[in-house]
């Protein structure tokens, strides 16, 4: 295959507060992090899966109950750290998507849509939704104006790149390395970043009410 997926799982869940680090959390059935890989089979990608030290052999259990071939190494402690230490497991693949685990029910269309975008010639892509919210901007001095949503659009993930551009990013950012979103640290190269639909399935779960929602989502008609 010409493209490699960084599945990034190596956080600790604060939000989502069960105890345990958020990919390894269960819903329905199955750790978050399964559920993503679930997502991935079939798809013509290599899958490499960051995940927190003693997570490993969890790793690649979930892995193999997700019907997926996946590399497992140990991530850091920002999510730009587990991008990095994913991309050093990375072999020779020229595109590389990087997803976030906790959107577990991305679904395969999404990561297919993304792929394809990098095979008709873009060297980054993003998912985005519009914005469904008024947005307003907020300070010391109370509420602000009303930010026109219609110019504003959400972040997904997987976003895609051309290997050797995600790899030029990482080598200048990694002094500022709290960036959550790996097409703003191609943008700061001054790359442009194209977009693909995103999909509401792919909402990041986040807090106790987001995995309420997947598991919603999950559960079988009528139960
Ligand atoms: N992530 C990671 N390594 C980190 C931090 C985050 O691999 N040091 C991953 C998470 O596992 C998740 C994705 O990045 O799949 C998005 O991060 P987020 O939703 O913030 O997850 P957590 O950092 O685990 O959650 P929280 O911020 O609530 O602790
Ligand atoms: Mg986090």
């Amino acid at each position: 295959t010409d493209t490699a997926i960084i599945v990034v799982a190596a956080g600790s869940g604060t939000r989502l507060g069960r105890g345990v680090p958020k990919a390894f959390a269960e819903l329905a059935g199955a750790t978050i992090l399964e559920h993503a890989l679930r997502g991935l089979a079939g798809v013509d990608v290599s899958i490499v899966v960051v995940v927190p030290v003693g997570f490993e052999a969890d790793a690649s259990a979930a892995a193999e109950r997700a019907g997926v071939v996946a590399s497992v190494v140990v991530g850091g402690a920002t999510r730009a750290d587990s991008v990095a230490a994913g991309l050093e497991r990375v072999g020779e693949e020229r595109f590389v998507l990087v997803h976030d685990a906790a959107r577990a029910l991305a679904p395969r269309s999404l990561v297919e849509r993304v792929v394809e975008a990098l095979r008709s010639g873009e060297r980054a892509v993003v998912p985005v939704l519009p914005v469904v919210d008024t947005i307003r901007e907020s300070g010391a001095a109370g509420l602000g104006r009303i930010v026109d949503r219609s110019t504003l659009r959400a972040m997904q993930t997987p976003q895609g790149f051309d290997a050797q551009l995600l790899r030029a990013a990482y080598a200048e950012a990694l002094a500022r390395a709290d960036s959550t979103d790996d097409a703003q640290l191609v943008q700061a190269l001054g790359e442009p970043v194209a977009s693909v639909p995103g999909d509401e399935l792919a909402f990041k779960i986040t807090t106790a009410a987001d995995a309420d929602r997947a598991e919603a989502l999950l559960a079988p008609e009528g139960s």
